[in-house]
């Protein structure tokens, strides 16, 4: 979880929010592969990203050496981040609110004010490309599982990305 720095102005609409079941390890790697993604495309700074957790188990944690060194191989960093649980306050600073799988999104649905009038949703579902609609959990598997989450959640970034500099302002 690493806060902006500039002090601009972020449109409600350019804030996105990743959960997942632990917060530490697929929605900080989906944390950090999207903000090197809307990095590379020139509009990282317009965002305002984070990442949490539905339970409480690793807050104030770093994410999963293993989610550390699969996406080191890759180039991204990791290990400044920390995890922290979700909370009803997120669906006021957050536009997007992407879940990694279903249980996610439930939980998450249950969480959403009547009035949250953001995009809640899977992660997944923003990319063109994978027939799965869910990032696997990989906490309990080899480290294979690692490799598939970052696929999917590259692809996903991509997507994202791409819808999001159409809606962000020209400053
Ligand atoms: P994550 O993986 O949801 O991708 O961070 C998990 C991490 C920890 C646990 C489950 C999933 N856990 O049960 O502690």
């Amino acid at each position: 979880m690493i806060r902006r720095s500039k002090q601009i102005r972020v449109p409600p609409e350019c804030s996105v929010l990743f959960v997942c079941l632990g917060n530490i390890c697929r929605s900080p790697t989906a944390e950090a592969v999207f903000r090197a993604t809307a990095e590379r495309a020139g509009i990282l700074s317009a965002l305002d990203v984070d990442s949490a957790g539905i339970g409480d188990w690793h807050v104030g944690q770093p994410p999963d050496r293993r989610a550390i060194a699969t996406a080191h191989r890759r180039g991204y960093d990791l290990t400044r981040l920390r995890g922290r649980q979700v909370t009803a306050e997120d669906f006021d600073r957050f536009h997007w609110i992407f879940a990694m799988d279903q249980p996610n999104l439930r939980a998450l649905e249950a969480l959403r004010p009547a009035t949250y009038a953001g995009h809640l949703g899977l992660f997944l579902g923003m990319a063109p490309g994978p027939a799965v609609r869910e990032v696997p959990d990989p906490y309990y598997g080899g480290a294979e599982g690692f490799d598939h989450v970052l696929d999917l959640i590259e692809e996903a970034s991509e997507a994202l990305v791409a819808q999001l500099r159409t809606r962000i302002p020209p400053w």
